[in-house]
């Protein structure tokens, strides 16, 4: 049910980067389309260059015209367009967030209750905090004050703390959203409600059952035109630390005493926490990495493309040596009673055979063993691209002879005339709703940093060359030297079991 919306202003700092015109103007659009905005609902972009309302508005168009390339609705689009304000904010002037105020404050124009979406470089989150504080626009006394933190919050534990300490002298908790999209997801969401709303999950969601999980996500792209961020972050950072960590949080956390953010953070929290960190003098046992090298990826219809190895795209930009890792894997265990000695393999990779994230779970192995041949179970969360649950079951093959095959029991969860919701699209929704649940509270980012920064640092220290995997591949077999046992292997995608690759 869709929840109230107050009236409000939404002010987008970096209205003019790629995130804002590729996701969140056409996303605020859908949700106009959807009838979810408030009618007293503006956008103020705020950007550093003069641009005149008309000239942002027609930019606006073409961000539309660039998203839905079938067409879209005139009357909405008149009802997005008149929504839209610019406000130039030029680094140089110290007087830019006064002038800020005093636009804002024509209550005719703006809903003053304001949401505040920093979509800018890391290291300019905290100084628009203390100049929206210095301007008074940060002032809760009549109207909300909300502030979204785009990824990355810190670069590491002790600079998640710097800005955490850096905002807080401003803000309250509450007033804090820091973003991971992938808790927008509606496939990461209905991993909670396939465990707690059904009843066949729950009994056997635990180290007597089940044998490992598997948390994988894998793209077919590479770092593109990336390299210097990517370069300076690396598969770990930019992948593992938040969206992996939040999705393995969500399979294997305890209930949440209800659906509230409060209730579902701390559970999340407590899971977080409760994973043991790696033992760094063991790393190689437990962490792998790589980097693609030159290779052939599948493109849009089944055709292949060449493409060049990570180090030769550095090199173009000058770099000449790397040990950033564009693929890492992880062997994570949990300290609770409900998963002791099960491991979680959590791993993501740029230029593999196929785009797919998923939650795979292998079940340990039957009580009734017919022959070598008989696979164990296997429970598939598909994330993306398809979003569905998928099991996996021994059966016997009709006729005379005692003789199982797999059967495979796929559940499509999206089915046609249902929402399709981009995951900025119910996050933006919720920033104004004025829920939290689906951003990260504090100390989940301290946590999600206290298990990474230690890998990071024992990788960067360690100068030997990076093991190399042809894009268009799957995973290095030297990869599989973290696994707990032999018959462990890496799945993929949605294809039929198999205990093989
Ligand atoms: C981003 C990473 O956070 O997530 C990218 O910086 C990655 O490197 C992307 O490609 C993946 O997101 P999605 O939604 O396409 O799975």
């Amino acid at each position: 049910m869709a929840k109230k919306i107050d009236p409000c202003t939404l002010v987008l700092f970096g209205a003019s980067g790629n995130l804002s015109r590729v996701k969140l103007m056409p996303g605020l659009f859908r949700l106009d389309a959807a009838g979810r905005l408030p009618d007293h609902m503006a956008i103020l972009s705020v950007g550093r260059g003069e641009v005149s309302r008309e000239a942002w508005q027609a930019d606006i168009k073409s961000m539309l015209d660039a998203k839905f390339k079938n067409g879209y609705d005139k009357a909405v689009f008149d009802r997005f367009i008149a929504r839209n304000h610019y406000h130039a904010n030029p680094p140089t002037d110290p007087n830019a967030f006064n002038k800020m105020k005093t636009s804002l404050s024509d209550a005719n124009v703006f809903p003053q209750n304001l949401a505040y979406f920093l979509s800018v470089r890391p290291t300019d989150f905290a100084p628009i905090v203390e100049q929206l504080s210095g301007a008074g626009l940060l002032d809760e006394s009549k109207y909300w004050r909300r502030v979204l933190i785009e990824k990355p919050f810190g670069t590491n534990l002790p600079s998640a703390q710097a800005l955490q300490t850096s905002i807080t002298k401003h803000l309250k908790e509450s007033q804090i959203y820091r973003i991971d999209h992938y808790l927008g997801k509606s496939a990461l969401q209905n991993i909670m409600l396939t465990r707690f709303a059904n009843t066949m999950f729950e009994p056997i969601w635990n180290n007597q059952y089940i044998d490992h999980v598997q948390i994988t996500n894998n793209e077919i792209l590479g770092v593109g035109d990336r390299t210097e961020f990517y370069n300076n972050t690396g598969a770990l950072r930019d992948m593992v630390q938040s969206h992996l960590l939040q999705t393995l949080a969500l399979v294997a956390m305890e209930k949440p005493k209800d659906l509230s953010p409060d209730s579902i953070r701390a559970e999340k929290i407590k899971l977080l926490e409760s994973i043991r960190p790696l033992p760094v003098n063991e790393i190689h046992k437990n962490a792998f990495r790589a980097q693609y090298a030159a290779g052939r990826v599948c493109v849009a219809d089944g055709h292949g493309e060449n493409v060049a190895g990570y180090l030769d795209e550095l090199a173009r930009d000058g770099v000449t040596e790397s040990v950033t890792e564009t693929y890492a894997a992880l062997k994570l265990f949990i300290d609770n009673p409900r998963w002791k000695g099960v491991p979680f393999y959590v791993r993501t990779a740029k230029r593999m055979h196929e785009g797919n994230t998923a939650v795979s779970i292998r079940f340990k192995k039957a009580p009734m063993q017919l022959n070598n041949e008989q696979h164990q179970n296997w429970l598939t969360l598909n994330i993306q691209p398809r979003e569905c649950i998928k099991m996996e079951i021994e059966s016997k093959i009709p006729g005379l002879d005692i003789a199982t095959r797999t059967l495979s029991i796929d559940g499509p969860q999206r089915q046609q005339g249902d929402e399709s919701i981009d995951s900025y699209e119910s996050l933006l929704l919720n920033l104004m709703e004025g829920d939290s649940s689906l951003y990260l509270h504090i100390s989940e980012v301290e946590a999600q940093w206290r298990l990474i920064d230690p890998i990071v640092k024992a990788w960067a220290e360690d100068k030997s060359s990076v093991h190399q995997y042809r894009a268009g591949n799957r995973d290095p077999e030297e990869s599989s030297v973290i696994f707990d046992s032999k018959d462990q292997f890496w799945r993929y995608s949605i294809e039929l079991g198999g205990d093989k690759h």
